[in-house]
């Protein structure tokens, strides 16, 4: 007697199926790691799987296995009166354990790190895997550029798609707005008035960038943690690398020996995003000051990362 399915279906092709080629996961099921499965399932639909995936007991790591792409939603969050360090070796404690559980089952994967704070934890999350630095990312100021573009955007009254500005360097309050490069059609705004963005500016349009900054927090006063625009930012990066795009995006890469930095930190710079992970870093012309905001993080993120300890 044959079965329904023998019945219903004729073999054609023999042995075991090929692994999946385009196969997601995410790493925590919080509120962020929701939104982050959420988002590239609707952005991608038919071209890859999205498995959430909650961090523990070694042996379920197995289902992780052949994925493409690993998003790293994991970790705690800071406490009332925590300093940055010790939230940092907390989530270092917590990382210890996933990150080489993952890269032992999926080997060529690319990472990215969306977890806070998430230029530190990018470069944890680079030394835990041994995997090479283009292989491993942080969402970075890919969301504070989106935002800033949006804003700026809409005091000029034209689409955001249509504003050409990058925020970039840390995450968060200390990122840093390009304002000597932002241009519309071409057009450098800082030649149309040279205190652009700057101190002096009657018109000021450095409350933009201090309105990103505070977004973040905005958010998280009115619901209580912020999950949506960063998942849709990851599914962003995750399209630029699965479709091999390269599209460029800010995300924290690692920047020793670019801009004068001595130090193995990551910072958001342009990134060409392929299949490769990484492809390439643009390197943009910055004035001094703004070279000088970017040393100056990389100095408060060494200053973390040299205490760090196990990693
Ligand atoms: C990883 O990539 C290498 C080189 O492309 C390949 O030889 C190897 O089979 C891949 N490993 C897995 C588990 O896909
Ligand atoms: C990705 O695109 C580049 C050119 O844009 C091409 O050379 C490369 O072969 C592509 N890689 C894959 C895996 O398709
Ligand atoms: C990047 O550009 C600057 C000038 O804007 C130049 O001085 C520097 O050498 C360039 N870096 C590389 C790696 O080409």
């Amino acid at each position: 007697m044959s079965s329904v399915m023998q019945k219903l279906l004729t073999p054609v092709a023999s042995g075991p199926a090929e692994p999946p080629r385009n196969k997601v996961t995410v790493v925590g099921v919080g509120m962020v790691g929701m939104a982050c499965a959420v988002s590239v399932l609707l952005r991608l639909k038919y071209l890859c799987n999205v498995f959430m995936f909650y961090f523990t007991p070694a042996k379920y790591y197995a289902v992780t296995a052949n994925s493409r792409i690993v998003v790293v939603s994991a970790g705690v969050r800071q406490q009332e009166g925590e300093s940055r360090l010790n939230l940092v070796q907390r989530n270092v404690n917590i990382f210890k354990h996933i990150i080489p559980q993952i890269v032992k089952h999926s080997p060529n994967c690319t990472l990215i790190v969306v977890s806070n704070p998430v230029d530190v934890l990018t470069y944890v999350t680079w030394k835990l895997s041994g995997l090479p630095k283009h292989r491993v990312i942080g969402s970075g100021t890919n969301l504070d550029s989106a935002r800033f573009r949006f804003l700026m955007a809409e005091r000029l009254g034209i689409h955001a798609s249509s504003f050409n500005g990058w925020v970039l360097g840390e995450h968060g309050d200390t990122s840093v707005p390009v304002w000597s490069g932002v241009n519309v059609a071409g057009v450098n705004l800082q030649k149309l008035n040279p205190e652009f963005g700057l101190d002096g500016d009657k018109e000021d349009w450095k409350a933009t960038h201090k309105a990103v900054v505070d977004s973040a927090y905005e958010v998280i006063k009115l619901k209580g943690y912020t999950n949506w625009a960063i998942g849709l930012s990851v599914a962003d990066l995750t399209e630029s690398i699965i479709k091999n795009m390269s599209r460029i995006h800010p995300v924290s890469t690692m920047v020793k020996d670019m801009y004068g930095i001595g130090e193995e930190v990551f910072l958001s710079l342009p990134c060409v995003l392929n299949s490769n992970g990484v492809g390439s870093v643009i390197n943009m012309t910055l004035t001094d000051a703004e070279v000088g905001q970017l040393k100056k993080s990389a100095d408060t993120l060494w200053g973390i990362q040299k205490d760090l300890k196990d990693i």
